[in-house]
């Protein structure tokens, strides 16, 4: 479970990107942010993940203060990002090996680890590959696998579909489904309303930092979230805190 408790951070330059957050996501849950290039979304991945600190609140990971137990807490959780970091001199393989073995996870098979790049769509003879010639949506789904390898309980995911193509992209949603089926906590930011709307349980418009609106599935199944989005990120902050 990810819990996200008052959170804020006000950079040195004084912009204030998180403000007073408050969030839950339950085992089994996907919950997509959507916002404004700007609004705080990788501000709060970068403080769940410890990279940089809060000014106020924190977060707590299978129950563990990010703040108070940061290596503790890094156990329960992985981040794919937009930009993934690997080792491009090493295989798809050997990152795979790496970032498994820096999460925790020991005395990994070989099978298991061709299983899950098999599962994210890589191509079999892109395993043994180095991964300095990958594309960006090869690049993404390396990520993923590399986070389904370390099987930690919340997985943060930072515009996880920008790089890949149309049936990679419904591929990869299909398997963000599955994870939730097998008990994950997910929390993913988009700036794709259509794909945000078809997979998550809860959808989060975040403007200026703050959460303005958390609408339920079944409200997404009927409401505009497109004209719903244009609406709460024009609007000033004290009018939608209401
Ligand atoms: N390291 C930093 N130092 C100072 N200000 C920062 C820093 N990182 C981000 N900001 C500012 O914090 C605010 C939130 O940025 P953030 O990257 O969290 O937004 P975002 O919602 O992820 O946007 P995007 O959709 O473009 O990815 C912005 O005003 C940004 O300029
Ligand atoms: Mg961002």
């Amino acid at each position: 479970m990810l819990e996200i408790v008052d959170l804020s951070k006000r950079y040195e330059n004084d912009v204030l990107a998180v403000d007073q957050l408050n969030l839950t996501v339950q085992p089994g849950e996907i919950f997509t942010m959507l916002g404004a290039n700007g609004a705080g979304k990788t501000t709060t991945l970068m403080l769940i993940l410890g990279f940089t600190e809060p000014t106020g609140g924190t977060a707590r990971l299978c129950g563990v203060d990010v703040v108070k137990n940061p290596l503790e807490a890094k156990k329960h959780v992985a981040y794919v990002s937009e930009n993934v970091m690997l080792y491009g001199n090493f295989t798809a393989r050997q990152n795979l090996d790496f970032f498994a073995k820096l999460g925790g996870r020991k005395h990994v098979s070989q099978e298991e680890y061709d299983a899950v790049l098999e599962r994210v769509g890589l191509e079999k003879d892109a395993f043994r590959r180095r991964v300095k010639g990958f594309s960006k949506g090869m690049r993404q789904r390396l990520g993923i696998a590399i986070a389904i390898a370390k099987n930690a309980e919340v997985i943060l995911l930072d515009e996880p579909t920008s790089g890949l193509d149309p049936k990679g992209g419904a591929g990869f949603l299909r398997l963000l489904n599955d994870l939730r089926d097998e008990g994950k906590a997910i929390f993913m930011t988009t700036h794709d309303i259509f794909r945000a709307k078809e997979i998550a349980d809860r959808v989060g418009i975040m403007s200026q930092g703050q959460l303005r609106r958390v609408i339920s599935k079944e409200e997404t199944a009927q409401a505009n979230l497109e004209q719903l989005y244009m609406e709460y990120i024009e609007m000033p902050v004290a009018a939608a805190a209401g």
